[in-house]
């Protein structure tokens, strides 16, 4: 049985004193869902996460890596760094970094490899522009960036890889993909997985949905087959409202 999972991207928000206080207020809600829950607060404030999280059904996870493992890299951070203080988990391919920091399918193809040989998982994320969709080429670009930076993969590693269909146009917009839009496209994506590995792998793998997935949304999102999860922006800054969403399921 695949996982469900509902993972925090905290992007650039909160210093050290925010991240102590969402913690700390994310420490007293209550899971009543079997989703894994995890949170990727930015790199200065991972290991305080991490230590502070020991103790509960919570992993921290990082948002952005390297592909090299060391060097002269000014400003960037390593998986080996990563893993020396606990992190096992990193978001690859945000469709922020693709567009702020051009981040490409190959750029991230190297990443990714960086990361399994690093024994992490990979939280790969993707999705279609505003104008793919309405041009009607939303499904040959989410099978692009999938091919061109996990397709070399051998079927054995992708129990390390949760793929995130995040359409840009729903990120930060207050505008969600609908339930059925949401559905559409990750059956598309569990197809285009069997077709390339198999039943059994495509279906393993967590596909998690992001773009303004909010208490009021969720629970319809996720009651969809192929939704295993979501990868929330906005709405894991508040603890209440991250674990209303983590309910959910
Ligand atoms: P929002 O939930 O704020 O739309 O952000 C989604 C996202 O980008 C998560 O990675």
């Amino acid at each position: 049985m695949r996982k469900h999972i509902v993972a925090g991207n905290w992007k650039m928000n909160n210093g050290l004193i925010q991240t102590k206080s969402l913690i700390s207020d994310l420490k007293k809600q209550t899971k009543t869902s079997d989703a894994e829950v995890m949170i990727a607060p930015t790199f200065t404030n991972l290991w305080h996460a991490f230590e502070s999280t020991r103790q509960d059904d919570i992993e921290v996870v990082a948002q952005n890596m390297h592909f090299s493992e060391n060097g002269a890299y000014t400003g960037e951070i390593s998986a080996g760094m990563l893993k020396s203080i606990g992190i096992k988990t990193v978001i690859l391919g945000h469709s922020e970094r693709r567009a702020y920091y051009n981040e490409t399918d190959q750029d991230l193809a190297k990443k990714v490899d960086t990361a399994l040989a690093n024994e992490m998982k990979v939280i790969f994320c993707f999705g279609e522009e505003l104008a793919d969709r309405k041009a009607g080429n939303e499904e040959t670009v989410v099978e692009n960036q999938i091919k061109n930076a996990l397709f070399h993969l051998e079927a054995d590693v992708f129990k390390n890889i949760i793929l995130a269909y995040e359409p840009v146009w729903a990120i930060g917009t207050g505008e969600t993909a609908t339930p059925d839009q949401a559905q559409d496209m990750h059956a598309f994506i569990r197809k285009t997985l069997e077709n390339t590995y198999g039943n059994e792998v495509a279906d393993e793998v967590s596909i998690l949905y992001g773009g303004s997935v909010k208490p009021n949304n969720a629970k319809e999102i996720f009651g969809k087959p192929d939704v295993d999860g979501g990868l929330i922006g906005g709405a894991s800054l508040n603890a209440e409202d991250f674990f209303a969403i983590v309910n959910a399921f």
